[in-house]
């Protein structure tokens, strides 16, 4: 199965600036999202972006909500549609006349799956954190007390055991942050610190 999307362009750069409401975008998730952990990772991811975009980006209020979108609606049609994922949500998205950088970020949520680059800061951090965040989660899982306590050094031993959270492929994490410049253990701090929060 090929989720190659053979499309380098999204969106209408006449709608930039565009977004969902709030109140749309969530309506959006549990209408498409009925399995509650892929739901839960959406937020976690959403919840990332939108640190992320604050602290490190100090980016304002409008653009951490574009940030947190891409991040909360990334996997919206995998749950029912996943043969068409994420070409679902890129074209429901671009019907509802969305911001292009929003879903020009979604189609390059996997490069390797979508055959999309990632190209600016959005598109970069979600690649980041998504593999990530998941390796995070599952090890919160296992844990007695879940995120509280958890150390940098826990999560790279489990990122280094295959076995563990096998899914999760090492290589796309690898990559995505070296296609960032990002600090392999800052990133993972900044998801123990920011991942737990998210509603
Ligand atoms: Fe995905
Ligand atoms: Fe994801």
């Amino acid at each position: 199965m090929s989720l190659h999307l053979h499309r380098s362009s999204f969106g209408n750069p006449a709608h930039a600036g565009n977004v969902l409401s709030k109140e749309e975008a969530y309506a959006l998730l549990n209408d498409w999202v009925k399995n509650e952990r892929l739901q839960l990772h959406m937020r976690q991811v959403a919840q990332l972006m939108k640190q992320w975009a604050a602290t490190r980006e100090g980016l304002g209020e409008a653009d951490q909500w574009r940030w947190q979108m891409a991040g909360l609606l990334h996997d919206a049609d995998w749950d029912q549609w996943p043969e068409l994922h994420c070409k679902k949500i890129i074209e429901e998205l671009e019907h509802r006349q969305v911001d292009p950088e929003i879903i020009r970020a979604i189609a390059s949520h996997g490069p390797n799956h979508f055959g999309v680059e990632p190209q600016t800061r959005m598109d970069h951090m979600l690649y980041a954190f998504d593999e990530l965040s998941g390796l995070i989660h599952a090890y919160s899982l296992m844990r007695p007390e879940s995120y509280t306590g958890m150390e940098l050094k826990g999560v790279k031993k489990r990122l280094k055991e295959k076995s563990f959270a096998a899914n999760v492929s090492r290589d796309e994490i690898a990559d995505a942050i070296q296609r960032a410049s990002l600090d392999q253990d800052d990133l993972i701090a900044f998801i123990i610190a920011h991942q737990p929060h998210a509603v």
